[in-house]
């Protein structure tokens, strides 16, 4: 007897016609046709369960604030920076936490139970930090957050930067972030990374920072939080968000860059949707890009993952919590179009995310964590395809949102009368 069976199950590694018995919270048993009872019976209908989706690189404190006080008229980067430092004095605690929950609902309804945000410590008052640190406990029971000391205007730019991070920390804060590229010149961000680190190292914590955010193909702190993370022992437990700069890079020099990223093990997250809006805006044409080496990075070993990084906020008025199209934007920009190239997109929102987060008992297998969705879709490249609607969403076992198919119902003669894009436009299923 189990808490819940989800019946006829397709799996991300392939497998189809599963069912997986969840007791207690965790997956206990996967296996064609589970002959035990069960409290509640999921039917999945052939459909790919996945594990929760996973989102490594957030800002919740922005969320949802686009168009306050004003919009972003270029467009760029440096405006949007420019924006959020208006908006900032503005904002309340309860303002920053009545946002993040409306936007934490929204990512329950698509399957996101894992993000990681940076916050804001560049405003001495730390309202973004309170505020977030209020939402990590209050989604607790449905979604796992971290959060990431972000010094938004500098480490050492800002003149509060370096105690208002610490404050950060010492307030729960658990990961060290940093943004080197923004710092007055290459060699203070040089020499922010290295403090970072050492903080980090100090403290025990994991470090994740906004490194080469540009399309300078000079801009190398990926180099310097590399050979940081060696030199303090901290393999595996450092991201470098974006490093966008790797688009414009020399190939020479990147031939020697990967290696070195690889022995630091750093954890690489791309963030598809931004990087393609807000790179390449000082180019005419050609217009480069702007997303990291994804494939090199992958084919060298490398934990590559993609984030949202914003969901309508000073830089993006788009998002809507879906890992999916983040997914199918990293595709186009990467041209990650094959279908083994698919499936290692899929791996970097759901397990290699979850690795950089350093999340335990991820996936599904026997002892895993119950976090799941049922999506309307057959398999991993349909799932990408169709951005699918999330037709069951579990946490702990428990289902905590549902949707109902999308059907559309057709008036043609001779055509059938519905059809389910999840279903009828399989590829393979059609007649020669
Ligand atoms: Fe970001």
């Amino acid at each position: 007897m189990f808490d819940t069976i989800i019946r006829n199950a397709n799996l991300p590694d392939g497998r189809s016609g599963m069912d997986i018995g969840i007791d207690k919270g965790r997956i206990t048993a996967i296996d064609r046709g589970l002959p035990a009872e069960a409290g509640e019976v999921i039917d999945a209908s052939g459909r790919l369960v996945s594990p929760a989706f996973c989102d490594p690189h957030f800002h919740m404190d922005a969320t949802l604030s686009l168009g306050m006080p004003r919009m972003n008229v270029s467009g760029t980067l440096l405006e949007g920076i420019g924006l959020w430092g208006e908006l900032r004095p503005l904002l309340t605690r309860e303002a920053v936490v009545e946002r993040a929950l409306k936007y934490c609902d929204l990512a329950v309804s698509q399957g996101l139970l894992f993000i990681r945000s940076h916050v804001d410590t560049s405003d001495s008052k730390l309202v973004t930090v309170e505020g977030l640190l209020e939402v990590r406990e209050k989604v607790a029971p449905y979604i796992d957050l971290q959060l990431v000391a972000f010094p938004q205007d500098g480490y050492y730019r800002s003149p509060q930067g370096v105690k208002a991070l610490e404050r950060a920390l010492d307030m729960g804060v658990e990961i060290v972030g940093g943004i080197p590229h923004f710092e007055r010149t290459m060699d203070e961000g040089r020499q922010s990374v290295e403090a970072l680190c050492r903080i980090a190292a100090d403290r025990g914590l994991m470090v994740d920072m906004h490194c080469d955010e540009t399309d300078d193909p000079m801009s190398r702190h990926i180099e310097t939080l590399s050979a940081e993370t060696v030199r303090h022992g901290l393999q595996g437990r450092v991201a470098g968000s974006h490093l966008t700069s790797m688009h414009s890079m020399d190939n020479y020099y990147v031939s020697k860059l990967i290696p070195l990223m690889a022995e630091a093990e750093i954890n690489v997250i791309a963030n598809p949707l931004i990087n393609i809006m807000l790179q390449g805006r000082h180019d005419t044409y050609p217009k480069r890009r702007g997303m990291t080496r994804v494939r090199e990075l992958m084919e060298a070993g490398l934990n590559v993952s993609f984030g949202q990084d914003c969901c309508m906020d000073p830089w993006y008025s788009m998002g809507s919590a879906d890992m999916t199209e983040v997914a199918h934007m990293a595709i186009h920009v990467g041209q990650l179009g094959s279908i083994i190239d698919k499936h290692e997109v899929f791996d970097a929102i759901t397990v290699n995310s979850a690795k950089t987060m350093g999340l335990a008992d991820y996936g599904i297998g026997v002892g895993c964590r119950a976090d799941l969705v049922v999506l309307q879709a057959e398999n991993v490249t349909e799932a990408l395809r169709l951005k699918p609607g999330r037709l069951f969403v579990l946490k702990s076992g428990k289902v905590i949102s549902k949707t109902a198919p999308r059907i559309a119902e057709l008036a043609l003669d001779g055509r059938p009368q519905s059809i389910d894009p999840g279903k009828d436009f399989v590829p393979g299923a059609a007649k020669a």
